[in-house]
């Protein structure tokens, strides 16, 4: 059998209880208003190709549009982008996922995920390269954001230069029945105003907002291939950032999403913050996550365990 690196476990019994006990509670609440039916199965084992295929087919990697439901022409049209990211990105042959995970602190990642052959980067949220460029690189092709940083004066994202470089994305999370009249009226974080206030500075940066078929389609692929069940919440920015990456890009590299061996009950790289529900899970399913992303990799367990990277094919390598 094929040795795995140790790091974490998989399923949530090795979970530490205030986790355990904060997933009991998402599970009770059901914010999104969660209506998947979890039934006990075994054939959750779906090999590589067939994990690919249903990410694949299933999960739409699409932004709203003018017109969409209620972002109506009138208020939408001078601010949502008319293309979609595959038609203004890619697509690219080899691509680099950076995740804000504290284990890609002293890993001198830096110089490989900006020369090895990587045409494209992804970077979350709030991440910073300058300063931590030898651990993390430099070039920024995309950044994805959710609502929570847009909306926050903390990050005043509207003057921080940090988010003017590359192409913006971001989501909100929505309702579970993906309906975007209901959405709309209530929104996780209510962003709407600041989007149109930043397109409206920054017109020529490419900024997307993803539709919400995209989280919830991707939490069904996750919890039909898991043998417990999962979180009611959707899917971290991490997870999402890699499914979009696998529709632009023809092979990626994942950095520090399975943590290596530097995995730290740090949060990020760029804080001092400590809180080891960042790396394996609370709000987010994102121990399932990682065990599905495991499933797909094409890598060594000794490229995980040095340096957290796992390689993926993207969607173009299969026909589904
Ligand atoms: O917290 P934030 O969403 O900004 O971080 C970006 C992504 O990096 C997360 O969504 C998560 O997928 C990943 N991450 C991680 N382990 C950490 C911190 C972040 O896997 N310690």
């Amino acid at each position: 059998m094929e040795w795995h690196w140790p790091v974490w476990g998989e399923n949530s019994a090795k979970l530490a209880s205030d986790q355990k006990k904060a997933v009991a509670n998402f599970k009770r609440v059901n914010k999104f208003n969660v209506t998947f039916l979890f039934l006990r199965r075994k054939k959750y084992r779906l090999n590589h190709r067939e994990l690919l295929c249903q990410l694949k087919t299933r999960v739409p990697v699409k932004t709203i549009k003018a017109g969409d439901g209620p972002f109506t022409r009138e208020a939408w049209e001078k601010y949502l982008p008319k293309d979609n990211p595959r038609e203004r990105l890619g697509p690219f042959k080899s691509c680099a996922v950076v995740m804000s995970s504290a284990s890609l602190r002293n890993s001198k990642l830096g110089e490989e995920i900006v020369l090895d052959s990587h045409d494209a980067v992804l970077r979350f949220n709030a991440a910073p390269t300058e300063g931590y460029s030898i651990d993390v690189g430099q070039k920024t092709t995309l950044r994805l954001l959710n609502s929570q940083l847009v909306v926050s004066e903390k990050h005043k994202f509207l003057t921080d230069p940090l988010y003017k470089t590359g192409v913006l994305l971001m989501w909100d999370p929505a309702p579970y029945s993906k309906d975007l009249y209901e959405w709309y009226k209530k929104p996780d974080y209510n962003f709407f105003q600041r989007y149109k206030a930043y397109r409206s500075l920054y017109p020529d940066q490419p900024f997307y907002i993803l539709s919400p078929e995209m989280q919830w389609e991707l939490w069904n692929v996750i919890q039909e291939n898991t043998a417990e069940e999962i979180q009611p919440n959707p899917p971290s920015s991490g997870m999402q950032g890699i499914v979009l990456m696998m529709s632009l890009c023809d092979q990626l590299n994942v950095y520090e999403f399975l943590p290596s061996r530097r995995k730290t009950d740090f949060c990020y790289y760029y804080q001092t913050y400590r809180n080891k529900a960042c790396t394996m899970g609370y709000y987010h399913p994102l121990l399932f996550e990682k065990n599905l992303i495991q499933r797909l990799n094409h890598g060594s367990s000794q490229d995980i365990m040095a340096s957290g990277k796992v390689t993926l094919k993207g969607f173009s390598q299969y026909y589904c």
